[in-house]
């Protein structure tokens, strides 16, 4: 294996990022797992807190491939504070688009980092498009989601996938994914299948998809046996302080997310934010791992296809976000 292209394309996706893996040793008793484990990838650890890092350092990197010395995003803090990290350390303009109601610590980490903050009176969605708009306007770089520079996103969370492989020996059985957009449940499996591709993985795993009860476009389509995106209206959803990264009446990425949902005979579960954040102080009372709460609908969602299905092999959850106060 060592000399073939497939490793070297390997060894070049594990550079830089290589987030820790867990066993869950006492959640695996909770859950009643016997012969099967279950893992998470922990993504907290990423220089702003969450996966976003992979993407925002990507296209920071793209964007001044392509000569742009400006990049910008719509975000609800994440991605923005992700985004705006990356282009001050490779000294490129930020602007990024912020829905007014979330002004909060995130938004204050986007300030810090030199960004140019836009408030917009609207929804998350609305940021994204007035923020791509705005990118088309003035030749800026547009890191949102749903536009030509997906595949750069799904490229760099795609090393998620190759990440687990390296650290399970294998692909596991099935992957749970926190999701809002698709965009990294999309990246992991377009990791996955290239590995099985390569020979690198002896299966794709299952895609778990887990997200807010509060409205999100993948769930409520996938719940509706559609393969296709379903148009929500933005009433349809209830946003929290808890689900603000899941919740969503477009998600951008939704055509992409759902076909690998279906692909990989995968599933969609839902869960109200009493849920999320039990399990969330679950996992940091028992395994100690700190995490955002909307992150635990991966493991919450993994927990539910175990009840259903019969599982054969390990199990990950990918799990982003360090822990923050929620401010009720
Ligand atoms: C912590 C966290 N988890 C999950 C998600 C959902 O990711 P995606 O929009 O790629 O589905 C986000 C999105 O911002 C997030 O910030």
């Amino acid at each position: 294996m060592e000399d073939d292209s497939s490793s070297k394309y390997l060894v070049s996706k594990l550079l830089g990022l290589h987030t820790p893996f867990y066993r869950l040793r006492t959640l695996n008793k909770l859950f009643s797992l016997d012969s099967s484990l279950i893992y998470v990838k922990y993504e907290g650890i990423n220089p702003t807190g969450t996966h976003k890092d992979r993407a925002a350092r990507a296209h920071v990197a793209r964007a001044i491939q392509l000569g742009r010395d400006t990049i910008t995003v719509g975000t609800c803090g994440n991605y923005g504070a992700a985004i705006s990290y990356f282009a001050r350390l490779a000294g490129v303009r930020a602007v990024i688009f912020v829905p007014r109601s979330y002004e909060n610590s995130r938004v204050d980490e986007i300030k810090r980092n030199g960004a140019r903050v836009v408030f917009v009176d609207g929804t998350y969605e609305e940021a994204v498009m007035l923020s791509s708009r705005a990118a088309k306007a003035n030749e800026w770089y547009d890191a949102n989601p749903g536009n030509s520079t997906d595949q750069v996103s799904f490229e760099a969370y795609s090393s998620i996938a190759w990440e687990i492989i390296r650290d399970l020996g294998d692909a596991p059985f099935a992957v749970g994914v926190p999701v809002g957009n698709g965009t990294t449940l999309v990246g992991i499996y377009e990791g996955f299948r290239r590995a099985y591709r390569e020979g690198l993985a002896t299966r794709v795993p299952r895609l778990i998809a887990g997200t807010t009860s509060l409205g999100n476009q993948i769930a409520v389509s996938w719940s509706k046996g559609s393969t296709t995106p379903i148009p929500l209206s933005p009433s349809y959803v209830r946003e929290t302080p808890i689900n603000e990264p899941l919740v969503s009446y477009v998600s951008f990425n939704a055509e992409e997310a759902l076909r690998a949902i279906y692909d990989t005979n995968g599933r969609v579960y839902a869960f109200s934010d009493e849920e999320m954040l039990e399990m969330s102080l679950m996992l940091k009372a028992v395994e100690r791992i700190p995490v955002l709460p909307a992150s635990v609908a991966s493991l919450l969602a993994l927990k539910s296809f175990i009840k259903e299905e019969e599982v054969d092999g390990s199990l990950v959850a990918v799990i982003t976000g360090r822990w923050r106060k929620i401010k009720q």
